[in-house]
């Protein structure tokens, strides 16, 4: 395709801006619409996430200082969000709160613009940023059309599409717990997501079974870490969420498959989504099992660390369970 196509075919641009000040929405609208843009406009947290998910723009502009969700969590919503997470953020900022902006700029936050506004600076980062955005909307949309065959597969499994983010959310936590980088951790969690897409080639008849499968109905499913590995491995832009869907059924102790891999020779995003999805899996309903409670599920995490599990993995997730456990404790005693 050629450059003029491409531009022509996301042209105008839509542009998402929230701002409870009317008075700043006026201006951003005359401003940006004046530029040849689209504008999209939300007075609340709540209408910026509705109006969102309708228009899908190209770009969001979002005061910093907005409520229920505000501008930072509105940011990371976006940013985690695999059909949005390369949608530029802009935020509005009507001070110098260096706290703020930090956390802005831990949630993905791309840039900053401070009020009042120096238009010809605004629509210079607006240019630049939808620039940008252009050239990934194709790497996003790979990641997307993944994530949703994905989607898919688990609801053929029985689970629900929040096994999947579920799966993904605590993998990342561990992750971030061990000191991984943001690359990192965006690898994990696509290894999350896309863990169990290879059960796309194992038939109905063998994925309904409710127990007993018989040695070539064991193949069969055993198949399903190399498949999908196969089918991610187009995705060379994020780093390597293939060895984490070949490798997510190894057994630290060297039991498991498809390599029989032993301990560190797995790769750590597999050992980490092996966790999150046993303990996913253990604690949610099947066709032929009632879901564990969480304090069992944990246990058996515990007992099998060494054997099924890597041992730190397992004693940093199991210990930010009981974290959170204690917390929610804690709050409801306050309550
Ligand atoms: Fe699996």
């Amino acid at each position: 395709m050629s450059p003029l196509v491409q531009l022509h075919a996301s042209w105008p641009a839509t542009i998402l801006v929230a701002d409870d000040e009317a008075a700043v929405r006026d201006l951003l609208r005359r401003v940006l619409v004046g530029a040849g843009y689209r504008v999209v406009e939300a007075s609340t947290g709540r209408q910026a996430v509705a109006r969102g998910e309708l228009e899908r723009p190209d770009l969001f502009i979002l005061d910093i200082a907005m409520t229920d969700p505000g501008g930072v969590e509105l940011c990371r919503a976006i940013k985690n969000d695999p059909l949005t997470r390369l949608t530029p953020v802009i935020h509005i900022t009507d001070r110098i709160d260096r706290e703020e902006r930090l956390r802005a700029l831990e949630a993905g936050s791309d840039e900053f613009v401070a009020k009042p506004f120096d238009v010809e600076e605004l629509l210079i980062r607006v240019r630049s940023l939808l620039r940008t955005k252009r050239m990934t909307d194709h790497l996003v949309s790979d990641e997307a059309v993944l994530v949703a065959l994905s989607r898919t597969v688990e609801a053929r499994d029985h689970y629900t599409e929040k096994h999947l983010y579920r799966v993904a959310d605590g993998s990342v936590e561990v992750a971030r717990r061990m000191g991984m980088t943001d690359r990192e951790m965006e690898s994990v969690r696509l290894g999350g997501l896309l863990h169990d897409l290879g059960k796309i080639a194992v038939p109905d008849r063998v994925l309904h079974k409710p127990a007993g499968l018989d040695r070539a109905e064991y193949t069969l499913v055993k198949r399903h870490p190399e498949a999908g590995a196969e089918i991610v491995r187009p995705l060379r832009a994020f780093d390597g969420p293939e060895l984490t869907v070949l490798h997510h059924h190894e057994r630290f102790d060297g039991t498991g498959y498809p390599y029989g891999l032993r301990g560190e020779e797995i790769p750590l995003a597999a050992r980490i989504v092996a966790v999150a999805d046993s303990f996913d899996a253990m604690t949610t309903d099947r066709p032929y099992r009632l879901a564990l409670r969480v304090e069992e599920a944990l246990q058996r995490l515990d007992d099998g660390r060494g054997e099924q599990w890597d041992p730190l993995v397992v004693d940093i997730f199991v210990g930010q369970h009981v974290g959170s456990t204690e917390e929610r404790g804690v709050a409801e005693r306050r309550s």
